[in-house]
């Protein structure tokens, strides 16, 4: 296709509610020697960039100023030093920004094909969780086979993502959530066991279905109170990963019982990594995630879709807490696809 001078794209007017977000024409992004350009059929919506629409989360340096951490598309240009492309590739990408509007730049590093059987709509949803999740409990916490994790948000993008990977890896995911609804989602995606900890006590309910044991690993986006019932949860040896702190960054926490049972607690953004990690990461999905994607038999999240001009209604959707799965941006072009 001849590429356009110009484009469409949603951006931040003024930090604020979701009706900042507008649809503007906006020059085309440009496409690095390492870069692919991507035609967006569909962008994820995440926290941060709910956070970035407050005024809460500036972009990193170098970054588009525009939101968006994920899109699915066809590749449309591809820079002089990228090798293993085709112009018309349909890809999944994690961006550094820039993933609400009609084609965004990205190192090809974070690009991954779409899995077998998945629409552009679909896989949209995939690249800012499941990198996390794989950059998280399962690189740096070493996630393996025959553990227990203990997953926070159950229902949602982060949680989903955690349960299947966990699912994937041989290992067995207990989910918490906040509804009989959600309790069945997550039950859908792989957790062997839920809690909902709106009338349960999750670190009780934790040890009762570990036997008494604990959980190896924990997967956290809620922080505050929730932390020091993670540390009651966790097994000897346990390791808690904190993604998000949605109920409070400060906690009250026993470090005694962190050295009684060795325990690790550690937190990461995804964000600011290097594209060099980011690549890595990227390589362990291809390598280890991706073929389980394209089994026949694999529960894709669910999924709901906004026109992108609607950006407003997706952000209003995550903060009303009642989604499951993932939300999802459908450009004109993914309209048709
Ligand atoms: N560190 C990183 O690199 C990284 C990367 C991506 C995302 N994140 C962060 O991870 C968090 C979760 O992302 P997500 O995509 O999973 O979001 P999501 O799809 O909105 O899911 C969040 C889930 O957590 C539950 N929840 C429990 N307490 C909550 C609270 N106080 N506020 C909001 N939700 C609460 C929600 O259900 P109920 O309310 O029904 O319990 C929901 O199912 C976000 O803050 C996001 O910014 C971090």
């Amino acid at each position: 296709m001849t590429l356009p001078h110009t484009m469409q794209a949603v951006a931040i007017t003024n930090p604020g509610a979701p009706e900042v977000l507008m649809s503007q024409a906006w020059p085309m992004p440009v496409c690095g020697p390492a870069d692919v350009l991507i035609r967006v059929a569909a962008a994820g919506v995440n926290g941060p960039d709910l956070a970035q629409r407050r005024g809460h989360y500036d972009p990193p340096p170098g970054a588009s100023p525009l939101p968006g951490l994920e899109v699915s598309g066809e590749i449309a240009a591809i820079g002089p030093d990228v090798d293993g492309w085709q112009i018309g590739d349909r890809v999944m990408a994690l961006v550094n920004g820039g993933g609400y509007a009609d084609f965004v730049a990205v190192p090809t590093g974070q690009v991954l094909p779409v899995p077998t059987g998945w629409t552009l709509t679909e896989a949209a949803g995939l690249p800012e969780t499941w990198f996390t999740i794989t950059q998280t409990l399962v690189l740096r916490a070493g996630l393996e086979p025959g553990m227990s994790v203990l997953v926070h948000g159950g229902a949602g993008g982060i949680g989903g993502a955690a349960i299947q990977i966990a699912t994937i890896l041989g290992a067995r995911a207990i989910a918490v959530v906040s509804s009989p609804a959600k309790a069945a989602y997550a039950t859908g995606l792989g957790a062997i066991a839920t809690i909902d900890y709106t009338s349960e006590d999750v670190a009780a309910r934790t040890i009762d279905l570990t036997g008494g044991a604990g959980v190896d690993r924990v997967l956290d986006i809620i922080g505050g109170a929730m932390t020091q019932a993670n540390i009651e949860a966790s097994a000897r040896g346990g390791h808690i990963v904190q993604v998000s702190t949605l109920d409070g960054a400060d906690a009250q926490i026993s470090l005694r019982t962190i050295m009684a049972k060795q325990l690790t607690l550690s937190g990461s953004t995804l964000r600011p990594q290097t594209a060099a990690t980011k690549a890595s990461i990227a390589s362990h999905i291809r390598t280890h995630l991706l073929p389980a994607l394209a089994a026949p038999d694999f529960t894709k999240p669910a999924i709901t879709s906004f026109p992108i001009d609607d950006a407003p209604g997706a952000h209003r959707a995550m903060e009303a807490r009642t989604h499951l799965g993932k939300l999802v941006l459908v450009t004109p072009f993914g309209a048709t696809q």
